[in-house]
């Protein structure tokens, strides 16, 4: 039995949103998001395209890359902050629209820690039922512009629109190594409140003092949360490779979750993993949350940059807190 990625896809929207677009919508300036971020452009999906039609396009490109029809598809499993709506979920629309009718489908939430915390629960009903699920889609799909306050400056700047999605095949047949190496996965709700969309929920369900609270919005307290980030990538990925017996220069690429180039640099100092190993497209996507890694990684992959057996380290935080990291064999 062996457990391998198979395919990987990933999309954002055509429309860009420069940094000097910006600067005509808040008081901010190209200069201060760039040193700031590492941002230059983001992706920004119509009104009118939900995020389950994001995660379509990421998963026709990673089904077609597999080789196989959605009808062979026995799990969706979507990291989503911003699904379509609270229920149905957002799997559920994205089995319609792609014609998966054999795949179970579940929404999760881990902000943007979502895709490390969907392969790990994906991959392990792959590994633990084998009969039941061959197939699996893996994605993070988030439209945060439908959450981002255009009023706020301290948050528009950092966040754009998209997804991404993996193929998992478990083959039967084969003994080799799965594709997980190690992996480590984590919370602290007790920072739940760094980051966080307060109404829309049952504990604050929507109202017109809602609306004009800007509480359906995303509400963060970003110095707080650079110190956390750092620590629970640094962290994480330590535990991982310790874990794994696996050395930093045995490492080919991270993939660190595109927040800030600052959080990325300083993580990778702290891992002493060379920059050139670091896998970075901060600036002409943004924040894309759940998406990020897996654009990176569908990037590297459609690149020719991944060879096999090539050992990838992705890495996330986000809002929950929540943090990760999953050291993978390609
Ligand atoms: N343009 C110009 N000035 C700005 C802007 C802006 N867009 N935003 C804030 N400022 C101002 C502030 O008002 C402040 O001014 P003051 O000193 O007069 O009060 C000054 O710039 C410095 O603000 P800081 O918040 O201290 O800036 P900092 O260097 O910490 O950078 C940032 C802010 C980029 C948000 C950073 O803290 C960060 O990246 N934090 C991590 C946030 C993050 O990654 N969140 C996503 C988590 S992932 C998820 O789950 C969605």
């Amino acid at each position: 039995m062996s457990i391998r990625i198979i395919g990987t896809g990933s999309y954002t929207p055509d429309r860009i949103l420069r940094n000097s677009d910006l600067e005509k919508m808040v008081d901010t300036t190209d200069e201060w998001i760039t040193s700031r971020t590492g941002i230059k452009e983001r992706h920004i999906a119509d009104k009118d395209t939900p995020t389950s039609e994001l995660a379509k396009q990421a998963a026709l490109r990673a089904i077609e890359m597999a080789g196989i029809q959605p009808e062979q598809l026995d799990l969706i499993s979507i990291a989503t902050a911003t699904p379509d709506t609270i229920f149905p979920s957002t799997a559920c629309v994205l089995q319609r629209k792609i014609g998966a009718v054999n795949a179970a489908c579940y929404d999760l939430v881990a902000a943007c820690t979502g895709l490390i915390y969907s392969l790990e629960v994906a991959y392990s009903l792959l590994k633990a039922f084998p009969r039941k699920y061959r197939y699996a889609l893996v994605l993070g799909a988030d439209k945060l512009s439908s959450i981002v306050n255009w009023e706020d400056r301290s948050t528009c700047v950092l966040f754009g629109d998209g997804a991404s999605a993996v193929v998992l095949y478990n083959n039967m047949e084969n003994d080799q190594p799965d594709f997980v190496v190690e992996s480590k996965i984590g919370a602290a709700g007790i920072y739940a409140d760094l980051l966080s969309m307060p109404a829309g929920g049952s504990a604050k369900p929507a109202s017109h003092e809602t609306v004009d609270q800007h509480l359906h919005c995303i509400q963060m307290s970003g110095k707080e949360l650079f110190k956390l980030a750092v620590a629970g990538l640094v962290d994480s990925c330590k535990e991982v490779l310790t874990v794994s017996g696996i050395s930093a220069e045995e490492i080919a690429w991270v993939i660190p979750h595109q927040a800030n180039m600052r959080i990325i640099s300083a993580a990778a100092q702290r891992l002493d993993i060379p920059v050139e190993r670091v896998y970075v497209n901060i600036e002409k996507y943004g924040n894309t949350s759940a998406a990020s890694i897996g654009i990176c990684l569908d990037e590297l992959c459609r690149g020719g940059k991944l060879k096999k057996d090539d050992c990838v380290l992705i890495t996330a935080f986000g809002g929950g807190l929540t943090w990760g990291a999953m050291l993978i064999r390609w």
